[in-house]
């Protein structure tokens, strides 16, 4: 896998005056690792790094980002040659498996993806029993985790047959939960997937058709939700993957686990990014605020509000999947015909932000969820759609990284240690005692 597989010597450390030697991992691309784990034994010193700043939890070889020259790659594709050639179920096999499939083993996928997309009468009435006024993020965690009981010889983490059951079932309902979550919300009819139809067909006609309407869309519509969904499959150790792979050191299994990697990326600071934008776009237009006044707000420290859908941990320059989204932002609204002004001020707001000092000095650029949602919306989506339409385009992704995670001989469970700086020792003091 290395280009370069020569031993990486040893980092000698001095702490005190203990000279400590530390294995090193070498990356095939990107920053080589330093083996920390005898630091404790050796100095009784833990590492302390919030937010994982500088800390790899695991060796991968399912995607690589370089977040100073703005690149992705899936098992070594570029961002952009998937975006253009491939489709999301290519992608998921190629992020599992590691190889891009032959034709027949895509087509034979394909097929076992379609036969399971149905969902049984039983699980169906889950969807009526949850609040129609409930985020779709937090029905599509109880409906992840409900999986768990509904498949029951697809549940041990350690039989290869039982994850591969998992993986296709999961990826098959996915859609299929999520057109009904939306449904259920609109108060109409649960509606069956259909065989013959494709994945993005199934999910997209399941969303919308209406009552004894057909749901027709054009080419342009399936291609721009099978390279959202692409583009979005996965992005190593985020947020909600290192949830996933956590909760999956335990041995949980891979449906709890990926439930865990959904509540994740609920937040706005992630997934939830997507929807944040939708409603400050909203918010400039509907309140008739000048971009360079928004961003005067940002910038004031005081005020709490961050531009959403801009900055990154890993990326400092324009993130790769952030400019497809916006050429196919233009191109996909000409094309369905829709006039968004929302879309001319994410324009706007972007320029000033890119010319600003504030934002040129900390290197914070639009990432993947400043465009994403002005597509959704063309394509008819509403904001609280737009995460769990991430999340589907995420699955992959979480299934890979744990596929990865619980194949590793070496694996254990992940428990990270802490620096106590609470209380020393003192006594408990009874009620009447206490002031
Ligand atoms: N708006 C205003 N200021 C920002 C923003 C932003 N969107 N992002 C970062 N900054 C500032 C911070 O205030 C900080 O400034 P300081 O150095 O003066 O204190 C500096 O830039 C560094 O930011 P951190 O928050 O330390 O960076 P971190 O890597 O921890 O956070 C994050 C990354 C969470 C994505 C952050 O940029 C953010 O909150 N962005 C907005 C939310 C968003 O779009 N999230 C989606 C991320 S992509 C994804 O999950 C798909």
């Amino acid at each position: 896998m290395s280009a370069d597989d020569r031993e990486l010597a040893p980092i000698r450390l001095e702490i005190g005056d203990k000279v400590i030697e530390l294995a090193t991992t070498r990356a095939s691309q990107g920053n080589h690792g330093m083996v920390i784990t005898p630091l404790l034994q050796q100095t009784g010193l833990v590492s302390l790094d919030p937010g994982f700043l500088n800390t790899a939890a695991c060796a991968s070889q399912i995607t690589f980002i370089d977040g100073d020259a703005g690149i992705l790659r899936y098992r070594g594709y570029p961002i952009e040659q998937l975006a253009e050639h491939s489709t999301f179920l290519e992608v998921a096999l190629l992020l599992m498996r590691g190889e891009l499939p032959a034709a027949r083993d895509l087509e034979a996928f394909e097929t076992r993806i379609d036969k399971h997309m149905y969902l049984s009468d039983d699980f169906r009435q889950i969807f009526s029993v949850m609040p129609r006024r409930a985020h779709p993020m937090a029905t599509l965690g109880a409906a992840v985790n409900m999986m768990a009981g509904f498949y029951p010889e697809s549940l041990d983490s350690l039989d290869p047959a039982a994850v591969s059951l998992a993986t296709v079932l999961m990826l098959a309902k996915m859609p299929t939960i999520i057109s009904y979550i939306y449904r259920r919300a609109q108060g109409n009819a649960l509606l069956y997937p259909k065989h013959g139809q494709s994945y993005i067909e199934n999910f997209a006609r399941m969303t919308f058709q209406l009552p004894g309407e057909r749901f027709d869309a054009p080419e342009v519509f399936y291609r721009a939700l099978d390279t959202l969904l692409i583009l979005h499959a996965d992005h190593e150790q985020n947020c909600s993957t290192s949830s996933v792979r956590l909760i999956g050191s335990a041995q949980a299994n891979l449906y709890m686990s990926v439930a865990g990697g959904v509540s994740a990326l609920s937040g706005p600071l992630h997934g939830g990014a997507n929807e944040a934008v939708l409603n400050m776009l909203s918010h400039i237009r509907d309140n008739d605020i000048d971009p360079k006044d928004f961003m005067n707000q940002v910038k004031d420290r005081r005020s709490g509000v961050r531009l959403m859908g801009f900055g990154h941990r890993v990326y400092k320059s324009y993130d790769p999947r952030a400019a497809i989204v916006k050429r196919q932002a233009d191109a996909v609204l000409e094309a369905l015909g829709v006039k968004d002004e929302l879309l001319d001020i994410a324009h706007e707001v972007e320029q000033v932000a890119l010319s600003d000092d504030y934002f040129i000095e900390r290197r914070l650029y639009p990432n993947v969820d400043f465009y994403t949602g002005i597509i959704y919306r063309a394509m008819g989506f509403p904001a609280s759609m737009f995460t769990p339409l991430f999340a589907l385009g995420r699955l992959p992704g979480w299934i890979a990284q744990w596929r990865e995670m619980i194949a590793d001989p070496a694996g254990k469970i992940g428990r990270p240690r802490q620096v106590y700086v609470g209380y020393p020792k003192r006594d408990y003091l009874p009620l009447d005692q206490r002031k």
